[in-house]
């Protein structure tokens, strides 16, 4: 089958590898659409720890059953969607049902072969039906919507809380797009890309240009000075690790959902003064990507401005470079 393979750093190509053996307890599901994430874009660069080359990456991905192992209430030719975590059973967070952070957690499209070719194998507990009316181009954007349902489940926002979210990358969108849907009063933004703070203002946030703009100045201005209740840190960067200690309330709580490819320095003195609090956020459980689902489906989260490209697979490594530019790309989904 034709599949699109990350060979080594920088080098993409599309070749063929074998269909994957069905084992039981799985289906073989006919990818529609797969969407580039920024770990893929992080396998792309060569650091990711676990990803080994040749490998199909994607793990956004939606299709068809094509055919079934074993017992399942799914039938060939449902609409599927992927949770592409894949999780031990055994580890203590596991057995506490918190299997998002299993201790040896791994990933379709990471660990093993994903949506980027024609077809994969996944395991029955791992599909989601797409509902009627939803498209699967849409459905292939579940998992960063589900991303950014658990980062909102994880904070204390509340109805009429102000927030304020560092980073307008397609998980930053997002974030604040559910944070609108939960109730925030105000949902602030930044980013250096205009491309994306345009997007944001279409979607209803208050853009800044963290170029232009002291980001903290502007926070304080549409806080009565006092800062956000909550700030969602969605950059990675250096200068959002400050930003996100100046721009938050007193009392009020930070959630980091970037993962730092350099370690930060933060300043713990000045978030002790304020009693500030500090949340990390991991994937989703199953219980966020469905409702993930259902939001999309129901219309409160609309991602179609978010879809930048839609590529046929053999235009790959197009794909990747549209990636590479924040100014040109938010989210490009392939179909195989
Ligand atoms: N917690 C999780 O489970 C989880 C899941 C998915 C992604 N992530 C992480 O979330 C982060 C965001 O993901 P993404 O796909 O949106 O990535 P992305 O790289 O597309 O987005 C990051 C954005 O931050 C912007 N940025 C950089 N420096 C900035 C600054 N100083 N001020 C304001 N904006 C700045 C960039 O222009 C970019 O638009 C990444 O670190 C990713 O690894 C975490
Ligand atoms: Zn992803
Ligand atoms: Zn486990």
């Amino acid at each position: 089958m034709k599949a699109g393979l990350y060979i080594a750093e920088k080098q993409v190509t599309v070749g063929q590898i074998d269909i994957p053996d069905l084992q039981p307890g799985e289906a073989l599901v006919k990818v529609a659409y797969a969407g580039i994430c920024g770990t893929d874009m992080m396998i792309y660069s060569g650091k990711h720890p676990r990803a080994k080359a040749p490998l199909a990456m994607g793990h956004e991905f939606s299709g068809v059953i094509e055919r079934i192992n074993g017992e399942s209430s799914f039938i060939v030719g449902s609409r599927v969607v992927i949770e592409p975590t894949l999780s031990c059973g055994k580890c203590e967070a596991c057995l506490a049902g918190e299997t998002h952070v299993c201790k040896t957690l791994k990933l379709l499209g990471i660990d093993k072969h994903g949506g980027f070719a024609e077809y994969v194998a996944v395991p029955l507990d791992r599909l989601h039906q797409i509902p009627d009316g939803l498209s699967d181009a849409h459905a292939a954007l579940a998992e960063p919507v589900a991303v950014a349902v658990h980062t909102v489940r994880r904070s204390n926002l509340k109805a009429g809380d102000s927030v304020m979210v560092l980073g307008a990358g397609p998980i930053g969108l997002l974030v604040g797009m559910v944070a609108k849907q939960a109730g925030a009063s105000q949902v602030m933004i930044s980013d250096l890309s205009p491309y994306r703070l345009q997007k944001a203002e279409q979607l209803g946030l208050i853009a800044f240009n963290a170029k232009e703009v002291n980001i903290t100045e502007e926070v304080m201005k549409r806080t009565a000075g006092n800062g956000a209740e909550v700030v969602f840190e969605v950059a990675g960067s250096q200068a959002t690790a400050k930003q996100m200690i100046e721009t938050v309330k007193t009392q009020g709580q930070i959630v980091v959902v970037s993962v730092f490819k350099q370690a930060p320095a933060i300043d713990l003195a000045a978030m002790h003064f304020r009693e500030i609090s500090l949340t990390t956020t991991r994937c989703y459980s199953k219980g966020d990507f469905s409702k993930a689902i259902q939001l999309m489906h129901n219309g409160e989260i609309d991602v179609s401005s978010l879809i930048s490209h839609e590529l046929p697979l053999e235009q790959l490594a197009e794909g990747f470079h549209f990636m590479e530019n924040p100014d040109v790309s938010i989210k490009v989904l392939f179909h195989p």
